[in-house]
């Protein structure tokens, strides 16, 4: 799908266009740099070498899309499709216009292929630092480009041109989330809330969300995003079985901060299944 996609994507080094050398790839930019499409359909869009340790495993992105697709999430991916919706019902965009819809820092795709399926109008472009994580996103939706890239630096697309950015539990970068979108244009963020997991924290030593985040966030977007409404709360219980909470845990963080013998030790001391507490704020800014 990266082939639909030359109108949009640039070259992360000097933000010119990309042209495909053949259907495929690889793409080139008015520089001369080339840069790969791999085998599984995602392009790597980074200036240099790139650190894989920035993004998620192997084993946490198959934890994560075990745990999205047993459907535990639904109300968060049902949520930020409803706000996309709601952003172009807003911004009056006819029916037949076409409209790209990035997620940045996407993982497996599981959000914005959801999202596609509801809006027939959309192309998607997913961005996720994550070579695990890319296989399976360019593989997520047919109307979906899978792009390798560090969202702390210039993301690998054009001024203005997608007309949504989503952003679930990942690093945000405001100046460039403001630079691709056009005056008018959404950036819809959710983010963890205090209360999110809490029921597993204690027992299996997992990090605190952090109180501030959603704030700073917030302050920091002012610059260049004023606020449609209000943070919503979504709040909603989830219950997990043992596979189900071993999952969560390894699709976070703290599955690199926990010892594996020991988390099994935790596990065994939960119920199963028991109940746990999920709370995000999804936040819906619009550029100025
Ligand atoms: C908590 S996961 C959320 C994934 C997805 N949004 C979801 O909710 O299913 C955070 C994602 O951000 C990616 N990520 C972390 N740091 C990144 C960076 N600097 N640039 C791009 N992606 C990054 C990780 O690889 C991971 O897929």
């Amino acid at each position: 799908m990266i082939d639909n996609l030359t109108d949009v994507l640039a070259d992360p080094v000097d933000g010119t266009a990309l042209t495909l050398d053949a259907p495929g790839g690889p793409l080139r930019s008015a520089a001369g740099r080339t840069f790969d499409v791999a085998g599984t359909g995602y392009a790597v869009l980074t200036p240099a070498g790139l650190d894989e340790s920035l993004g998620d495993s192997e084993d946490m992105v198959t934890a994560r899309e075990t745990f999205l697709s047993r459907g535990h999430f639904a109300p968060f991916v049902e949520a930020v499709t409803a706000s996309v919706v709601q952003a172009l019902d807003d911004a009056e965009v006819p029916d037949d216009q076409q409209v790209t819809i990035l997620d940045a820092g996407a993982g497996t795709g599981f959000y914005l292929a959801h999202t596609l399926d509801q809006v027939e109008q959309a192309r998607g472009v997913g961005i996720d630092v994550s070579t695990d994580a890319a296989n399976l996103l360019a593989q997520a939706h047919p109307r979906l480009g899978a792009l390798v890239a560090d969202l702390a630096g210039r993301l690998p697309v054009r001024d203005a041109s997608v007309d949504v950015i989503t952003s679930v539990f990942a690093p945000v970068n405001l100046p460039e989330f403001a630079r691709a979108l056009p005056p008018g244009g959404r950036l819809i963020v959710l983010t963890p809330a205090p209360g999110h997991l809490d029921e597993l924290r204690a027992p299996l030593g997992i990090d605190l969300v952090d109180a501030a985040l959603t704030e700073d966030i917030r302050r920091a977007a002012g610059e260049f995003f004023a606020e449609v409404g209000q943070p919503r709360d979504v709040a909603f219980p989830m219950t997990l079985d043992q596979e189900s909470i071993a999952n969560q845990v390894a699709m976070s963080p703290s599955a690199r901060a926990i010892n594996p013998d020991e988390l099994h030790e935790r596990l065994d001391g939960l119920a199963d299944p028991m109940t746990v507490t999920a709370h995000g704020l999804l936040l819906t800014l619009r550029r100025r």
